[in-house]
């Protein structure tokens, strides 16, 4: 049903029980603050402008915002109705519906948003309020019908009756208005409660007070109307979604062994037939291919994984790794690795902006930073790329199909032909040409008899200890 719909936001609470230096609506779930997570629900809504209600230490808040949202500040706390109340100056002429969100709401679904205005509109009511039954009440209004079972009032925690406390029925902090009634009789919302707060759940009782008769609307899923007020309910609020993000994932053919220990962001994107062990975090915008198995404790950033790639214990930054390429356990990409196909990346390596060609090997210990290897190179264990000279940074390459021996050090900037072959030990300095072999390092001299001439050879001490070996 067609009709004009605006949004208001409310996030200019103290956030006082988080105990937090941070906004509370900048507090993360899945690396995203909460108020993204509140904007997802009416992304679907067909409204025409979302306004935000901020307070004290909204720089950050705003800033994040961007354009997605009109800012109206609320220079003092006084409560949600007089939150509400800052945006009159912008909405109070107009007509339609206003759709008032608590800016600490991370889980209400589009469906559900779009459900309450759907109803609101249909049953043409004044205000329409989500509620929804809880097991566990405490911290939230109840719902309060009168003996008809028309909805009276809602009661917050701190000022109702011990009988009131018993209701399981309660406020999501979601409400439709009719904008114009809204604006008409919130100056009549007063202060005298428990926490002398102008309540914006007051104007219940005083549309009734004027004839309108309030609707409820109650979702069956309770979880969605969780509100952020304190750490412990951020933690359930992460869990929730977490869950929801992994569900689909299992959902389209994702094998995750354990979803209550496996962290991934909504931006990521995994194909079908991949295995994702414990305890993995995958962050950011990153893009995981099929069949690809992404083994205990690894970490993937803002990468791009290919098909059938094997990840063990690993942390993977702002990286590429081409299919059925592998690394791990415990290696290192570091931003702007790029991994070619069928490459094995071994134990204990580390590689920062540098590409590896396909079919190569890094086998072990070793540190790849700003270089281009080609395909084919065999990488011997403890290899030192030495691309720092204390002021720049230098690049090098090597030629596919060389071999670089154990223990090397390639000192930037070198280049290595195509076919060579570097001597274990070595500290290269120089280019190589193709098909050579290079040594750098110092000739072997063995001291004949060098024991007979030390001290210790002619002491009491040494021949007793002979005696004993023998
Ligand atoms: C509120 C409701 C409660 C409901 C619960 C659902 C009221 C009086 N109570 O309680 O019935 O069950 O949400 O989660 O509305 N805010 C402002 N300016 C203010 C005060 C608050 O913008 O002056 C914002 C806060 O940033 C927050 C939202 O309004 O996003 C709700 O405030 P909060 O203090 O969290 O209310 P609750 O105690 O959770
Ligand atoms: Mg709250």
């Amino acid at each position: 049903m067609e009709s004009n719909v605006n949004v208001i936001i409310l996030a200019a609470g103290k956030g006082t029980r988080m105990k937090s230096d941070t906004l509370k609506v900048m507090h993360e779930i899945c690396h995203r603050p909460l108020i993204d997570w509140v904007f997802d629900g009416v992304a679907d809504l067909k409204y025409s402008q979302v306004y935000t209600v901020v307070g004290h230490d909204r720089e950050q808040l705003v800033k994040h915002l961007g354009s997605r949202s009109k800012i109206v500040v609320e220079p003092q706390q006084l409560g949600t109705a007089d939150a509400v109340k800052t945006v009159g100056s912008e909405l109070s002429n107009q007509k339609g519906v206003t759709l008032v969100l608590n800016g600490d709401s991370p889980l209400l679904t589009q469906a559900t948003i779009n459900q309450l205005v759907d109803f609101h509109i249909k049953a043409k009511s004044p205000l329409t309020l989500l509620t929804a039954d809880l097991k566990n009440p405490s911290g939230y209004g109840r719902i309060i019908y009168d003996k008809n079972r028309k909805f009276e009032r809602i009661v917050e925690q701190k000022d109702a009756s011990t009988e009131e406390l018993t209701v399981s029925e309660v406020n999501s902090g979601v409400y439709c208005f009719d904008n114009q009634l809204l604006f008409k009789y919130l100056p009549e919302v007063n202060n005298n409660n428990n926490q002398k707060e102008y309540y914006l759940t007051d104007l219940i009782e005083i549309f009734r007070k004027h004839g309108l008769q309030p609707f409820t609307f109650k979702t069956n899923d309770s979880s969605e109307i969780l509100g952020v007020n304190d750490l412990v309910a951020l933690n359930n609020a992460r869990k929730i979604i977490q869950k929801r993000i992994n569900t689909k994932l299992l959902m389209n053919g994702v094998q995750i062994i354990d979803p209550d220990h496996t962290y991934i962001d909504c931006s990521v994107e995994v194909g079908n037939d991949t295995i994702i062990e414990p305890n993995v975090q995958i962050i950011g915008n990153t893009k995981i291919g099929s069949h690809c198995h992404i083994g205990m404790g690894s970490e993937i950033i803002d990468s791009k994984i290919h098909d059938h790639v094997t990840i063990i214990s690993s942390l993977i930054e702002s990286s590429e790794m081409f299919s059925c390429s592998d690394i791990g356990p415990n290696s290192h990409l570091r931003p702007n690795a790029k991994i070619g196909s069928k490459v094995h990346i071994g134990n204990f390596c580390e590689i920062k902006n540098s590409t590896i060609g396909d079919n190569s090997k890094v086998g072990h210990l070793t540190y790849i930073g700003d270089a281009d290897l080609g395909k084919d190179i065999n990488v011997g264990c403890g290899i030192i790329f030495c691309n720092y000279d204390g002021f720049k940074k230098h690049r090098s390459k090597v030629g596919s199909n060389s071999f670089l021996g154990s223990g090397s050090n390639i000192v930037a900037p070198v280049e290595i032909a195509d076919h060579s072959f570097i001597a274990a030990g070595s500290t290269i300095t120089k280019d190589v040409p193709y098909h050579a072999l290079a040594l750098g390092r110092a000739r072997q001299i063995n001291k004949e008899n060098y024991w007979s001439k030390l001290p210790v050879a002619n002491s009491k001490l040494w021949e007793k200890t002979e005696e004993k070996e023998k």
